[in-house]
């Protein structure tokens, strides 16, 4: 390392330091974390990324260094040389508390004002203000261990890929739009006035051309790019592991590997073990009908249950509408998730606060029916539910004396999304979740396509690039609903951790895809050309997946917030506390890429 500071060469990290270190000479810089004075000794605690230690200036050592030691407040920065001894009063708040650092020699490096909050862990800050001042936020121990974390996956990722003959190849920022659902950020061409570049959502189209190109395996750390409603899990630009291999074809081929990368880098990361095994293997139609998601979180029970046989002759016309519910390929249910015990655990307050967050997933509403410990059932459609309906219940839902029952009716998806909902958020509130256990799993034969009502036709649930399951190729024509995909996600506690399909390699099946997804051959030439010409020249059989880096370390570090593992994140509005971008720009700017604003 330089000899840079005045002469002073750093020995060690703050946070190195053992009871077997005392009596050596140390050297560390770093930011004062704190300042005590206590007569003639004064104590400092001397923070770097690795953590903290305590220095000791002693006024009988040298008194003009103890002088310059007064002077020092909260984040000013220093350089520090001392011997190292055993402490009086040994702590075990940090990790070197055992030990301090007799200051024999300090340097005042630089300054500091005083802080808009104090650099601690667990202290009380907005986070606009947070945000404003990341530099200092980025100070707090959590944060640092978070990207710290963040690196420790990426080297994990690169030694294992490269490990397996993968090779991380570049592909542009600024390409063509393409189509993988969200909106594109745009930019303009200076030299092409009123023509765009996008910035990539994946680098989807590239790592198919880098197999074409016959690179074989791909991977890219890539910074991807998409214009939707932010999320706890989801910032507008974020990055992606981002993988392809050539000569597969089954979903084995792609998953079976992938899980090595996955299991090394829990193991070299928390190290934690994920076992020899396979990840567990759920379909798309399991995960939906049980945990109305394609992201499950099996940490906990609570399956969602299919109750329209229950109420097939009811009076209730709500009822009566989810089952006649026909639009395109679009059917309607009533189906039912059973709060176990949950009778007593909610007051009738509680059950019409259910209601009305169901009805922020889309529901119209959401029937509630509970049985008390001796057995009274009570319910929020009681006019129309009958001795029946309720000995149906028992049956179908294991319902018991003191469980809460959640119904609800409509258009299957909303009927998914709702009770999915409903049974997570009872878990976070009733504690049903445990948060030491990984819970792992592939869902695989996603849908091809699904009906779009609002464009009255049908789109490709994973990409227009995804193969058809082989047995399914034939559907695709004559039922496009029930057809599935080589499609897989990748779940980790009901987050999709990544996902990838074994892409389509046949120019005719390519074209057939398209044409079910309603392009013509002029939209598919103007849209994709340059791509799907490139399947005249020999496409070997391929296929990827991508992971969400930030949402792999989120796992990881347990955080809730992708916020906290992306060192300059947006907020909710996708602008920058910090910068202030995006912001408004100089007429000359806009005047050469001929734009005007409206
Ligand atoms: P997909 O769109 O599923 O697939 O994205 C892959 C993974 O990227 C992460 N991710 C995000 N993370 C944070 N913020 C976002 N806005 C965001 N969007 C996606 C998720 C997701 O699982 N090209 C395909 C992959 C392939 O087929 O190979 C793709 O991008 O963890």
């Amino acid at each position: 390392m330089a000899d840079l500071l005045n002469g002073l060469k750093r020995t060690d990290m703050c946070n190195d330091f053992s009871i077997a270190d005392a009596g050596r000479k140390a050297v560390v810089f770093g930011w004062v974390q704190r300042r005590r004075s206590l007569g003639s000794l004064i104590f400092v605690d001397v923070r770097d990324r690795s953590g903290l230690v305590q220095v000791v200036f002693d006024q009988t050592t040298d008194g003009a260094v103890f002088e310059k030691a007064e002077k020092l407040r909260s984040e000013y920065v220093v350089a520090v040389e001392g011997t190292v001894r055993e402490r009086a009063s040994k702590t075990n708040k940090i990790a070197t508390g055992d030990v301090e650092i007799l200051a024999e020699d300090l340097r005042i490096l630089s300054e500091s004002d005083t802080t808009p909050f104090e650099i601690l862990d667990n202290v009380n800050v907005n986070d606009a203000l947070r945000l404003k001042y990341r530099y200092l936020d980025l100070r707090r121990p959590t944060l640092q261990r978070n990207l710290i974390m963040r690196n420790e996956i990426a080297k994990a990722t690169r030694a294992y890929l490269d490990s397996l003959g993968f090779i991380e190849v570049e592909t542009p920022i600024l390409g063509k739009s393409t189509p993988e659902g969200a909106r594109d950020y745009l930019v303009p061409s200076r030299i092409h006035p009123g023509e765009f570049y996008a910035l990539p959502q994946s680098p989807q189209l590239y790592k198919q051309l880098l197999m074409i190109a016959g690179f074989d395996r791909y991977y890219q750390i890539a910074k991807c790019f998409r214009d939707e409603d932010l999320r706890a899990n989801r910032q507008p630009e974020f990055t992606q592991i981002d993988i392809e291999m050539s000569f597969v074809e089954r979903i084995e081929d792609v998953t079976y590997p992938i899980e090595g990368l996955i299991k090394n880098v829990f193991k070299s990361t928390i190290g934690l073990d994920l076992g020899e095994g396979h990840f567990r293997n759920m379909t798309y139609k399991n995960a939906m009908e049980n945990y109305g998601t394609d992201k499950p979180d099996t940490r906990f029970d609570m399956k969602i249950v299919n109750v329209t046989d229950v109420f097939k002759d009811t009076e209730f016309k709500v009822f009566q509408d989810a089952m006649n519910v026909k639009i395109g390929p679009i059917r309607g249910s009533i189906r039912a998730i059973n709060f176990k015990g949950g009778a007593a655990k909610l007051s009738r307050k509680d059950l019409d606060g259910v209601v009305e967050f169901a009805k922020t997933l889309g529901a119209k509403g959401l029937c509630w029916l509970t049985v008390s410990e001796t057995g009274e059932v009570k319910s929020s459609f009681n006019k129309f539910l009958t001795s029946e309906n309720v000995e149906g219940l028992k049956k179908a839902c294991g319902l018991k004396n003191g469980d809460a029952l959640f119904i609800a009716s409509d258009k299957d998806y909303v009927v998914f999304n709702t009770l999915g909902g409903v049974r997570l958020m009872l878990a976070e509130k009733f504690s049903l979740i445990d948060h030491d256990v990984y819970d792992v799993l592939w869902i695989t034969e996603f849908p091809m396509f699904e009906w779009s009502e609002e464009e009255n036709r049908y789109m490709a649930v994973h990409h227009p690039f995804t193969a058809p399951m082989d047995e399914d190729l034939e559907l695709c024509s004559t039922d496009p609903s029930k057809a599935r995909a080589k499609a897989y996600d990748l779940v980790i506690n009901g987050q999709e951790a990544g996902g990838g399909s074994i892409r389509i390699h046949s120019r005719d099946i390519q074209k057939r895809m398209f044409n079910i997804l309603g392009f013509s051959d002029e939209d598919i030439q103007t849209k994709f050309g340059f791509f799907v010409d490139a399947f005249n020249y020999g496409a070997p059989p391929h296929g990827g997946l991508a992971f969400g880096l930030d949402r792999l370390t989120m796992l990881l570090t347990k955080d809730d917030s992708i916020r906290d593992v992306i060192a300059f994140p947006k907020v909710q509005t996708a602008s920058c506390l910090m910068s202030q971008a995006p912001s408004p720009v100089e007429d000359k700017q806009l005047d050469e890429l001929g734009i005007k604003i409206k």
